[in-house]
């Protein structure tokens, strides 16, 4: 099965759906189900200020040998002020889409491209491009996933192209799935669009408008990119909001229920559900170590969002112009749930890949602590073409300015991968 009609979706064009979903009374009722189920937001002000005496007290709090890079985790940490901002501007990089080109759409503070991530027991090194991409030479990566993974790939260009401009070498008509080269050192980077990881029929037009369910084949995996996986040296896959979407889950073609679909006599199953089995088909995939070659492959944790008093369609905003505090916001149960999910999942692939001896080609690229305390790295207002019928602009919660937090995401990669 493929996915029809993949151009536009809710996650790709969130208000524009909305638009027409509001005139649909079974619509409305999903959307309000999928986002005010536990989703309450802390409506704390209080600004963050006291970085420099967070992360070393932690350290000797939980006893971890913090020269001990081997056991560091970078994915644990605070975020500290860093003056001197970030690698790139939007004048320095020309992979910056328009969409979370912040600077250039208006986006009028820049308190929030001054903060650096510092994990608990180590220092994340300022990223190399040329040492990245020297060890890079003759390397094939694979970003496979949805439309946040297209956000993180663009700032992984654009630390890349200080040192090197890629060349494209393909993109879809949809400009979603799309490959580029640096061609002095033979690195291909190739991004795939799969918002489900398994094969989904999705029925929506160019307006996101859908007449029919989601089906979701729970037992098949999309071959765009399972069938390309093993050509790939490294790969970073991530799933993520499509699956609060109302769906039909099916299995062996036939349907075995649904999520939200109150018309129908369907077995309500839940997003939990999908999404687990979803990781469970994926996971089997990647631990399946037939043949010489493996990709080493990075599973990146669930992309919080920070809407407050309201969400994508009926006027949620995410203004913060600073961090939280350590604590101070754990994100909406929904995500919450979902992460939980991947981590159960990623350890159960995890002690397969110990068990053939192999655990070093599976990784866990934990960003959900990094993104979940920077509400005020999104894109809000300050997305292009970003307004309802009455003209009224509607933030973007979800997605991230590019420069931004997300450089922090790369900058962890590229170390992982280094070391
Ligand atoms: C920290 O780790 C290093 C390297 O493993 C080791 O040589 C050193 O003794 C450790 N220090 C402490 C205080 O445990
Ligand atoms: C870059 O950002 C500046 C604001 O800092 C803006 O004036 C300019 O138009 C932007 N240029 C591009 C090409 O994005
Ligand atoms: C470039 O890398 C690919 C593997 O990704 C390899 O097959 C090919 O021979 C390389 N080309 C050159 C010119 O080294
Ligand atoms: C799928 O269908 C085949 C053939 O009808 C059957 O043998 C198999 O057990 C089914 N699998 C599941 C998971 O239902
Ligand atoms: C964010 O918006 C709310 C509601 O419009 C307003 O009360 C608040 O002052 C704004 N915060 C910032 C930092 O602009
Ligand atoms: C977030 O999680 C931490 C650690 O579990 C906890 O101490 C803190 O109270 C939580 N914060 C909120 C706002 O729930």
């Amino acid at each position: 099965m493929t996915n029809k009609k993949r151009d536009m979706s809710w996650i790709s064009q969130p208000w524009r759906s909305s638009l027409h979903r509001k005139t649909n009374h079974i619509l409305v009722k999903v959307i309000v189900s999928i986002f005010l189920i536990g989703i309450s937001y802390r409506l704390l002000f209080s600004r963050y200020g006291s970085g420099e005496k967070l992360f070393a007290p932690t350290t000797e709090i939980l006893g971890r040998n913090s020269t001990d890079e081997g056991k560091c985790n970078l994915c644990n940490g605070v975020w500290m002020p860093n003056p001197s901002g970030p690698a790139y501007t939007n004048l320095t990089c020309r992979f910056i889409e328009d969409h979370q080109n912040c600077l250039m759409n208006g986006r009028p503070d820049r308190g929030y491209l001054h903060w650096g991530w510092k994990p608990y027991q180590c220092d994340l090194p300022p990223f190399d491009p040329y040492l990245f991409l020297d060890a890079m030479k003759n390397k094939n990566w694979g970003f496979i996933g949805d439309s946040i993974l297209r956000n993180q790939i663009q700032s992984f260009l654009c630390l890349l192209s200080k040192a090197e401009e890629p060349v494209e070498l393909y993109h879809s008509s949809d400009f979603k799935s799309r490959q580029w080269q640096f061609q002095k050192h033979n690195l291909t980077v190739s991004l795939i669009w799969t918002p489900f990881l398994v094969s989904a029929d999705i029925f929506e037009d160019e307006n996101g408008v859908s007449d029919a369910p989601i089906q979701l084949h729970l037992d098949s995996l999309d071959q765009s990119w399972a069938g390309t996986y093993p050509k790939f040296d490294y790969v970073v896959i991530s799933g993520g909001q499509w699956f609060l979407k109302h769906a039909v889950y099916l299995e062996n073609n036939s349907i075995v229920g649904c999520h939200y679909c109150p018309d129908k006599n369907y077995a309500e199953l839940g997003y939990e559900f999908s999404y687990r089995k979803t990781l469970e088909l994926v996971f089997q995939h990647i631990t399946n170590l037939v043949g010489k070659h493996i990709p080493v492959v990075i599973f990146r944790t669930w992309a919080p969002s920070h809407f407050e008093n309201g969400q994508w369609f009926d006027g949620g905003i995410c203004n913060r112009t600073a961090p939280y505090k350590e604590g101070e916001f754990n994100g909406s149960n929904v995500d919450q749930v979902m992460r939980e999910i991947e981590l159960q999942e990623f350890e159960k692939a995890k002690k397969t890949m110990e068990s053939s001896g192999k655990s070093n080609y599976l990784k866990l690229l934990d960003t959900y602590q990094l993104a979940v305390m920077r509400p005020d790295g999104h894109v809000g207002p300050y997305r292009r073409f970003h307004k309802d019928k009455k003209g009224k602009v509607q933030n973007d919660c979800l997605h991230w300015c590019v420069p931004g937090p997300i450089d922090a995401w790369n900058d962890i990669i590229m170390d992982m991968v280094l070391k």
